[in-house]
């Protein structure tokens, strides 16, 4: 499938490139706009190197209408699906309001101008990060939602404003999607993740150690209510999750209506369970110092992947050793200077 353009705000960054990918495979038209705020231009070039044709693309803000306004008039956009936007919890702490503007005020202006141009059709990015600390695993969509983030309270503020959006006009149909972990790279090692400054997250910072461009992973918290003692997560391979957002827009094209749901894998993985996995991917030890827990992590979520799979008919079907073996992949081409920034 299909016909139609489809508008992919920060289709430069580490999710949005894999799902560009994705789609031009399915034959989508794709048009990229993002203002390069943690990408590079580049991965244009690569993603033209994976599929074999050009996604068209601006370097634009989101909330700048004009610039979008001008973007829209040159294509006949069917959906939107938008990544664009600001994803680090600690920073998030320090400047809350970068976050606000940049994440609601984005959406918002965004939603303005499809509007203005009758697109109606939307994914919206969210994160298992509104749930915040579970009552239980697996974590179902209609589980509490508490982000204890400005970063997670962007995310939950995004919901509600586009719940309010589709009740007020029954036209917009919305999905939203909540990932869990997302890790690893294209199998090609050309797109992956390539973060600015020191990795937040475990996959990143694990690839980077075993590369020998960091001294050590530090381990946060071995003490966790957990079998190993250290915290799970549902880590998600890039690809399972581009492939998920392929699966929300056939939805919508064909007239479902909006929905939530949760992309994960549905299995927990301990940080120790991801440094053998890695280790195995790089063929050599990677070495480990205990530290103490970081300051908000919860001892263990998973998603309930079960609704993604009635509503869209997808499900993750890549496991935590292709996460890992596309991850070092991906972390050796950009070591030898052929990928990302
Ligand atoms: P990323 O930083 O790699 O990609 C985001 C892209 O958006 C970047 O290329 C950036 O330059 C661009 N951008 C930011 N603000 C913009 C603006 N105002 N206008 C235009 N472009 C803008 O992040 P990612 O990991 O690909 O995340 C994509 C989305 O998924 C984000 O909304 C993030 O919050 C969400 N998400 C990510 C994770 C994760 O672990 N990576 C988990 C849950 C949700
Ligand atoms: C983080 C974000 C969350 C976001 C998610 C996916 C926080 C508090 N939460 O969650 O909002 O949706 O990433 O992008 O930042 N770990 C180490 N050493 C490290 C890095 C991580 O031991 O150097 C551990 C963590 O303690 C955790 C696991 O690895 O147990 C995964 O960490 P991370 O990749 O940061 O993801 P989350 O904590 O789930």
């Amino acid at each position: 499938m299909s016909t139609g353009e489809i508008l992919v705000t920060g289709g430069t960054g580490f999710i949005g490139s894999h799902c560009c990918v994705s789609l031009m495979k399915q034959g989508y038209r794709v048009v990229v706009v993002d203002n390069l705020s943690n990408s590079d231009a580049g991965v244009i070039d690569r993603i033209a190197s994976i599929t074999g044709s050009r996604p068209a693309f601006y370097i634009a803000d989101v909330r700048n209408a004009d610039e979008m306004d001008r973007v829209l008039r040159r294509h006949d956009i069917s959906a939107a699906i938008h990544f664009a936007g600001l994803k680090a919890v600690g920073e998030s702490v320090a400047v809350p309001l970068r976050y606000f503007d940049n994440n609601v005020g984005g959406t918002i202006a965004l939603c303005q101008v499809l509007n203005t141009h009758g697109i109606k059709r939307l994914i919206f990015s969210s994160s298992a990060t509104v749930y915040g600390a579970p009552d239980r695993v697996p974590v179902a969509e209609d589980a509490p939602l508490r982000p204890a983030s400005p970063y997670g309270h962007s995310k939950a503020m995004v919901e509600q404003i586009l719940a309010d959006l589709s009740h007020a006009d029954p036209e917009w149909r919305i999905g939203i999607l909540r990932y869990f972990n997302p890790a690893g790279a294209h199998e090609s090692g050309l797109i992956g993740e390539s973060p600015r400054g020191t990795p937040n997250n475990l996959v990143p910072f694990l690839a980077q150690v075993a590369a020998g461009q960091r001294d050590a992973l530090n381990i946060f918290g071995n003490d966790y209510p957990t079998p190993d003692g250290t915290g799970i997560r549902d880590y998600i391979h890039v690809m399972d999750l581009a492939e998920g957002h392929c699966a929300a827009l056939e939805a919508l094209l064909q007239g479902q209506p909006g929905f939530t749901v949760n992309l994960g894998s549905g299995r927990g993985h301990s940080v120790l369970d991801v440094v053998r996995a890695f280790e195995a991917a790089c063929g050599h030890a990677i070495p480990c110092h205990h530290a103490p827990r970081r300051a908000g992590d919860v001892a263990e979520y998973y998603a309930d992947p079960s609704r993604a799979m009635t509503l869209l008919g997808w499900e993750s079907r890549r496991d935590l050793e292709s996460i890992c073996r596309d991850a070092w992949h991906s972390q050796c081409r950009q070591s030898n200077g052929a990928s990302q920034r």
